[in-house]
């Protein structure tokens, strides 16, 4: 609650937007179906900073973390296989080639690990779902991956993430850094570009519970990488989209989404998008709710 008196407080502008997702997140909390229940519960949950007291020193080991990568001089040679900006326009060719820059562990984990605010709404529905076999495209030095598989180790045991990274050398310095939190035997970092390593990885150990989809953002690929994770879903699953208003492309990705008859749920989260494909909801279910 306190998060959410602070996010009122620090952005006046945006009173109304943050007490209608509020609002709207607490109705769908009380919906008769089990799993928007659940989701409107996890989303209000990371709306308000809630965390269960038993839960709050392994979530502050990963802030550490944080600290001390944001912190880090350590020099890379990373290869970058994504959209690279949002007014870029680059051809999947151009994308597929890749460009290697010089980049200190800090510049990426500041530049790319998402916020607090957004790890805490992946850490909530991850643990509400209790999601066991999960997928991330988009490793960078960890930090998501870290919440998920903390998230999945709360809900119980024998859960797996797989995280897909195309630059060997933030791959490494992810490996170290689940080794350092405790969490590499559930965590598994998966080299290569999504367009080589994903359809094996979805063969290999689908039907997966869990996808949280942030990495290239372009819109024809996030659109392929829906198509590909589909036919290897759970009929419950859940796939979360990262940076839908990133760009114009990434919002027209969403928009598709959002307008798509097979995914009965959508919850729009601001950066984030959230979809659950439980064909057992009677009604098609469309939230607005931006988180910050
Ligand atoms: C935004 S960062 C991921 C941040 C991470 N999920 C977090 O919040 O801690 C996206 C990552 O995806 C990787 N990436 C982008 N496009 C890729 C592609 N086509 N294949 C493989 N990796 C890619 C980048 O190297 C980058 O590390």
């Amino acid at each position: 609650m306190q998060l959410l008196l602070r996010k009122i407080v620090t952005r006046p502008h945006r009173i109304a937007a943050i007490l209608s997702s509020s609002k709207a997140l607490q109705e769908l909390s009380r919906h008769p179906h089990p799993t928007a229940q659940a989701i409107g519960a996890a989303c209000y949950r990371a709306l308000i900073g809630e965390v269960a007291p038993e839960e709050r020193a392994a979530i502050a080991r990963i802030e550490a973390l944080r600290t001390r990568a944001a912190a880090s001089q350590e020099l890379l040679q990373v290869e970058d296989f994504g959209a690279v900006s949002p007014t870029a326009n680059l051809t999947q060719e151009q994308m597929y080639a890749g460009r290697t820059v010089q980049r200190t562990v800090g510049e990426s984990s500041r530049a790319a690990s998402k916020r607090p605010v957004w790890t805490a709404l992946l850490y909530q529905l991850v643990r509400a779902f209790a999601a066991k076999r999960c997928v991330e495209l988009g490793c960078c030095v960890g930090v998501s991956a870290a919440y998920q598989a903390t998230a999945m180790q709360a809900a119980g045991p024998g859960g797996h993430l797989w995280t897909l990274e195309g630059a060997k050398a933030l791959a490494e310095v992810s490996q170290r850094h689940f080794k350092q939190l405790g969490l590499d035997g559930q965590i598994d970092v998966v080299v290569g570009r999504f367009q080589d390593t994903l359809e094996s990885l979805l063969q290999a150990q689908g039907p997966i519970d869990y996808a949280f989809i942030d990495g290239h953002h372009d819109e024809q690929a996030t659109l392929r990488y829906l198509e590909q994770i589909l036919p290897h879903c759970q009929p419950r699953a859940m796939l979360v989209f990262d940076d839908i208003d990133w760009s114009e492309g990434m919002k027209r990705a969403w928009q598709a989404i959002w307008a798509d008859p097979r995914l009965p749920m959508a919850i729009d989260c601001g950066e984030i998008g959230v979809v659950v494909l439980d064909s057992t909801l009677a009604e098609r279910i469309r939230v607005r709710a931006p988180l910050w």
